[in-house]
């Protein structure tokens, strides 16, 4: 069987490194925001080109600090709009909600999966303060375009780069630095993933790092002295300690998954198969490589009857849920379409290339 992510083969490369870093981090002793975290978040903001990096504990956490950062500086209100995409994995909704603010869906494009910017004005009431642009599936959203919308209208932009650490436009513009701030999740199977959660924020604004600094550690600079209602959302130590190792192969992880991206993209023909719409830049990490088709069971079960694990990212829309009851009525044709049709094929640096062969072979004879 080849399995859709096995993370056991995709973190042995590094195994040698994390129990040399394992033993000197038992000797140290020191465990919660220590020298490993600080590296990290120096690293970091310096591989994305900001300011600031403030580790956090995952993904989520990332999103719902910012928002909370926002509301302690004035900058957004409980009950203030935010403009999200309706296929987006649930967590940039959750947080939305979890500050007490407002999540205004907007569809897609079909052809991109990412907001559509065109979308984005008949959405705005006089309550949107900010947008979130999710970076889906690692692909860049149309940044120039929201930036643009976003300034015409005095709105923040947020971007929930959780799936895209290091796609780029260009060497200055990259995940991370192309909107007031940025988050990221280390999930063990991101591109760049922990061995447990973790998560990140970037940004430009010492205001708001200095916040963030704080609410993520009780609110606190100096221990036992609260500034702020904070919280313990810290980068772990340890997590941060792998992160500092794999950082560095970052780059050529993306690399690789964008010339394997390639080879499908040249290779799979098969008018049954929708591919992903990709300009060969570096504005795709592929941290998913998200085919359609219009009868997905019947293919999923094809693929696995011939050896080949697949995933759905994912099945149901947000607004679909069931812990958004509210929202069931709601209609986003595009986004249910594109939960209908989508399929995420294995796409990772732990397989062979005769595994890839047999992806390829496999989609063709469908
Ligand atoms: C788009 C998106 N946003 C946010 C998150 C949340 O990250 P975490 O799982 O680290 O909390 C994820 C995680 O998978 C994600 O894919």
């Amino acid at each position: 069987m080849i399995h859709f992510l096995n993370l056991k083969k995709l973190n042995q490369p590094f195994e040698a490194a994390f129990q040399k870093k394992m033993k000197q981090f038992l000797e140290g002793g020191w465990y919660i925001l220590g020298n490993e975290v600080k590296q990290f978040e120096t690293d970091f903001a310096t591989y994305c080109g900001t300011k600031h990096c403030i580790g956090v504990g995952n993904g989520l956490d990332a999103l719902v600090l910012i928002f909370k950062a926002y509301i302690h500086l004035g900058k957004l209100q409980k009950g203030d709009e935010v403009i999200v995409p309706a296929n987006t994995y649930i967590a940039s909704i959750l947080a939305i909600l979890q500050a007490d603010l407002v999540p205004v869906l907007v569809e897609p494009r079909l052809e991109t999966f990412n907001i559509n910017p065109e979308e984005i004005e008949a959405k705005i009431s006089s309550k949107t303060k900010a947008i979130l642009p999710v970076h889906l599936y690692g692909q860049l959203c149309e940044m120039k375009a929201i930036n643009e919308i976003a300034k015409k209208h005095n709105l923040l932009v947020i971007e929930d780069a959780a799936q895209a650490h290091g796609s780029q436009f260009s060497e200055n513009e990259k995940a991370g630095n192309l909107s007031h701030a940025a988050t990221f999740s280390f999930y063990p199977g991101k591109n760049l993933g922990a061995l447990g959660d973790a998560g990140a924020i970037t940004t430009n604004d010492d205001a708001l790092a200095a916040v963030l600094f704080s609410m993520r550690n009780y609110g606190s600079k100096v221990k036992y002295e609260n500034e702020i209602i904070g919280v313990n959302s810290r980068l772990d130590e340890l997590q941060a300690a792998f992160l500092n190792i794999k950082l560095k192969q970052l780059d050529s992880e993306n690399e690789f998954r964008r010339s394997m991206a390639k080879r499908y993209l040249s290779k799979i023909k098969n008018e049954k198969i929708l591919m992903p719409n990709w300009d060969l830049s570096q504005n795709h990490v592929f941290h998913l490589f998200v085919i359609r088709t219009s009868n997905r069971t019947d293919l999923q079960n094809y693929l696995k009857e011939n050896g080949i694990e697949t995933m759905i990212h994912y099945p149901i829309p947000p607004h679909k849920q069931k812990a958004l009851a509210n929202w069931n009525q709601l209609s986003f044709p595009i986004t249910e379409k594109i939960h209908d049709e989508v399929l995420s094929i294995p796409l990772n640096s732990g397989l062979k290339a005769s595994e890839i062969q047999h992806i390829i072979t496999t989609l063709n004879n469908y």
